[in-house]
């Protein structure tokens, strides 16, 4: 659609009563701020530049590289803040979008429809109104007898009359970039507040005779700011349930939706079962025919077509198709866990490949190791992979047995069709095929009880 955008989001946030901005605290594992520029981008925007001023440098590193920053080092009210931007408005080649920061739920397609009416009705100024209830504490939209709108009123600076008003400014606007840059220059702090008030520029063009109109959003929903930890909660529900039915819609099932907390970016293919109290967090993907079962979090896991995970832990791992996962495992950072494993209770992984076929069904811990196909771990096996100082790699072949209770203590080789004895403390390298004892040879000594009297 090609315009440009302004994010204001340089306010402090106090009723957050928080070390950090407002507008980086997350909605569903994404900063607030962060869903308005995707919207914005989204919706078509070729620039977005993002008005920071409290702990400005906090907020422009957490969002990275996604925008241009402009600072409004003092906060003297929402026209101020957009003046911050004004080469930014002033190359705009098209209209200009001004979006607040702390709004979490507009959507690309609302800000899509607001530009085309705006378009369609050869408006200079067109600002997102929404009808509510309850009209307090929002600016109010005053219209005149054509039904244009004539101005904003804010709550602080409205009479009895205008306090009636129920249709409300959202705090979004579209303009034309001529337009605002002829009337940012013409704004005055002429108010109870002090302020320069962005509002007040629909009233200085409506004077310079130029069209102002007024797009209601159909979903109040999408113009709900967050101000504190309650309404964070309440944008959070809305945009869980957005997430969840997308999901849904998709082809997969979740048990108890309420419960499931699916963010952002997140992949899962047709036919997928999410259980309750499921946490999967950004950068996942799930394939098709598996079952995330209940208290399980991914986050940033890649798993394949029918995996089974039962209240697990999976973080930035993969595992390959027809695995089974849990109860109670916990798959650290970096592993490779191939198709047909079994990763049975109480099994923490780390840094380490588990070839195809492979069973390590219970009470094991496998870091820094490279295990082959089709090996079989005996109940309570370890890697041994820390002298204290550094940390070394264990290598496993194909078809090995490795008998319960064995310590590994790496770096050591353990060849193809290796096997070894229970109890094992095995400290050097095992040629294929042989079977390793490490342990002291058992000893009964007969009558011991008697002669110990
Ligand atoms: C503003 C509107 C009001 C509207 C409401 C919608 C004005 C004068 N009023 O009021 O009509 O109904 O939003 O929520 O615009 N900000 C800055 N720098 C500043 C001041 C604010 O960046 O100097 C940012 C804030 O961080 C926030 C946004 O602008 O993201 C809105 O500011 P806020 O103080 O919340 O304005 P409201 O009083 O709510
Ligand atoms: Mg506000």
């Amino acid at each position: 659609m090609n315009f440009t955008s302004v994010i204001m989001a340089a306010g402090m946030g106090t009723r957050m009563k928080s070390k950090m901005p407002k507008v980086i605290h997350k909605v569903c594992g994404k900063e607030i701020c962060r869903w308005v520029i995707d919207a914005a981008k989204n919706a078509g925007s070729d620039k977005v530049c993002t008005i920071v001023g409290h702990r400005a440098d906090m907020v422009k590193e957490i969002l990275g590289d996604i925008c241009e920053f402009a600072l409004q080092a003092e906060q003297k009210g929402t026209g101020h803040a957009v003046m911050q931007a004004i080469d930014v408005i002033k190359s705009a080649k098209k209209e200009v979008v001004i979006l607040n920061g702390d709004i979490p739920l507009i959507t690309a397609e609302s800000i899509k429809k607001a530009v085309n009416y705006h378009r369609e009705n050869g408006n200079q100024a067109t600002v997102i109104t929404a009808v509510l209830d309850d009209a307090t504490g929002y600016g109010r939209i005053v219209r005149g007898d054509d039904g244009g709108v004539r101005k904003i009123v804010e709550q602080k600076d409205a009479n009895d009359e205008e306090k009636k008003i129920n249709e409300i400014n959202s705090g979004m606007y579209v303009f034309d970039s001529e337009s605002l840059l002829y009337a940012l220059e013409k704004l005055t702090p002429n108010n109870a507040q002090g302020e320069y008030y962005l509002t007040d520029t629909l009233e200085i063009l409506l004077n310079a005779g130029k069209k102002v109109g007024g797009y209601a959003i159909a979903d109040n929903d999408e113009i709900r700011g967050i101000n504190d930890r309650i309404q964070l909660d309440e944008a959070e529900k809305i945009m869980q349930k957005r997430i969840n039915e997308y999901h849904m819609r998709n082809g997969v099932t979740i048990r108890n939706p309420q419960s499931v907390c699916i963010e952002d970016d997140v992949e899962i293919s047709s036919d997928s079962e999410i259980c309750q109290n499921v946490t999967i967090k950004s950068g996942t993907k799930i394939g098709s025919d598996c079952v995330i079962g209940s208290g399980s979090t991914l986050d940033k896991a890649v798993i394949g077509d029918g995996v089974n995970v039962i209240s697990s832990v999976i973080i930035e791992s993969e595992v390959g198709a027809g695995t089974n996962v849990g109860p109670f495992a916990y798959i650290r950072p970096n592993c490779n866990v191939g198709s047909d494993v079994k990763v049975g209770d109480f099994v923490e992984l780390k840094n380490s490949t588990i070839g195809d076929g492979t069973k390590i069904s219970h009470l094991t811990y496998i870091g820094d190791s490279d295990v082959g196909k089709g090996v079989n771990f005996g109940c309570g096996t370890v890697t041994v992979n820390y002298d204290g100082k550094k940390k070394y790699r264990t290598v496993i072949g194909d078809n090995c047995f490795i008998g319960c209770n064995t310590n590994l203590v790496s770096p050591v080789n353990v060849g193809d069709g290796a096997y070894i004895a229970a109890g094992s403390t095995i400290t050097d390298d095992i040629p294929e095929d042989n079977l390793s004892i490490a342990r002291a040879r058992q000893v009964n000594k007969d009558g011991w009880k008697d002669k110990r009297k």
